[in-house]
């Protein structure tokens, strides 16, 4: 009975609920002279936090430019008009929504590529392969964190003469070939929400060393005003308030130490669920730093002998919360059906949505956590037969 998951029987191996994350923020102390000044000054937008904020980024990156606005999504939608982009665009469909809803308000056409199924990245091969006359850019993801192919892509997109943009929502923490992921392409847009490890509350930052896409993004976040009252173009309210800057600003020195313990606590899933069959993990390059914004297996159902969905309802039953990022995939889902091609050419899209699960990760998790999460994944499979026919039972139970 000892070794027995809880979705047969046993009290589960946790408690309480262990959430998919856990947002680490700076320290009471650590904000409290900033939040004072902020509320003593009255400046609550526009102030002195967004400046240092934004310079302490593009000191970070390395870059000419980081521009901090109300989230990613506006990072995006603001560069594709920026950049002048026009008709088709390449995209992965293994994302989040967000990837692609920027695309289609800047009135842009997703023309969705393939992945590799090992790093779970858009393929510079199946993204050359989607270019049509009308393709203006690449929009590339570091997908749960993972570097993308950089090289490779700029190559492609050198080569037909395209913009290539990365969308860097997990890419904070990341190193591409040992130097922060940022600098690279045309722009990189990063979310600064509260599951990632750069944390500003809501909040984006576009990193880019072109002048004019620059100049661009801080009127674009201002309705394409510069302060003439004569819009340049129509632009959105996307500016970031002073309070998410300067939480952005301390949270990035907790940036490095978020990186590596995060990667330990991968280290530690992936040597405990490495000795069980079926279960693969997202192929880093091994001179890149994955920043595991999100950590994910690939599960092969028949030699794990659990199928993934049956695996996080086992996993719900010992009190784990897991997420089976993206299914559906962005080419699935009623908004973008329209745009998706014949799912033939998103063979390892649709093999990833429908087989990968992620699993709880925070910057500061508890070894014994990612041991007790590991624990629960190895008694699941080894009363594989049992947990299968239990809940094939309730499934058909439920459906009388
Ligand atoms: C890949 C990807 N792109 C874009 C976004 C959107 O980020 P934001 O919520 O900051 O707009 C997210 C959100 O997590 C994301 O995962």
């Amino acid at each position: 009975m000892s070794n027995q998951p809880a979705i047969l029987g046993n009290a589960p191996i946790f408690d309480r609920k262990v959430n998919i994350v856990r947002p680490q923020l700076p320290s009471m102390d650590e904000m409290q002279e900033g939040v004072r000044s902020i509320i003593e000054t009255g400046m609550v937008t526009k102030g002195k936090f967004l400046r240092e904020f934004e310079e302490a980024i593009a000191a970070h990156l390395g870059v000419n430019h980081a521009v901090a606005l109300s989230s990613c999504t506006t990072g995006l939608m603001l560069s594709y008009q920026g950049l002048g982009l026009t008709g088709d665009v390449v995209v992965p469909s293994f994302t989040f929504m967000a990837s692609v809803s920027s695309l289609v308000w800047a009135g842009l056409r997703p023309v969705f590529a393939d992945v590799d199924a090992g790093t779970t990245n858009l393929s510079p091969e199946a993204a050359e392969a989607a270019i049509t006359p009308n393709t203006s850019a690449i929009v590339a993801v570091h997908n749960f964190g993972n570097p993308a192919e950089i090289e490779a892509l700029q190559a492609v997109a050198d080569r037909h003469g395209l913009k290539l943009i990365f969308d860097s929502a997990h890419g904070f923490g990341a190193l591409y070939r040992g130097v922060p992921v940022g600098k690279q392409g045309d722009a990189h847009s990063f979310s600064l929400s509260p599951t990632k490890l750069l944390i500003a509350g809501e909040g984006g930052i576009v990193s880019t060393n072109n002048d004019a896409l620059a100049d661009h993004l801080r009127k674009g976040r201002e309705y394409g005003n510069d302060g003439n009252y004569d819009s340049a173009f129509a632009g959105i309210n996307a500016r970031m308030p002073e309070f998410n800057a300067l939480l952005g600003l301390k949270s990035l020195q907790g940036l490095e130490g978020a990186a590596q313990r995060r990667n330990a606590t991968v280290a530690i899933y992936r040597r405990e669920m490495g000795k069980l069959p079926g279960i693969e993990f997202q192929r880093v390059h091994p001179e890149d730093r994955n920043s595991y914004r999100e950590f994910s297996i690939l599960l092969d159902a028949d030699a794990f002998g659990v199928s993934r969905d049956h695996l996080a309802q086992a996993l719900t039953a010992e009190n784990i919360d897991t997420r089976k990022y993206y299914d559906p995939p962005v080419h699935r889902q009623t908004a973008y059906r329209h745009f998706a091609p014949d799912e033939s050419v998103l063979p390892n899209t649709v093999l990833l949505a429908e087989n990968s699960l992620s699993f709880p990760l925070w910057s500061n998790m508890e070894e014994e956590t990612a041991l007790g999460i590991c624990e629960a994944v190895t008694r699941i499979h080894q009363h594989a037969e049992d947990v299968t026919k239990a809940l094939n039972q309730a499934r058909n139970a439920s459906a009388v």
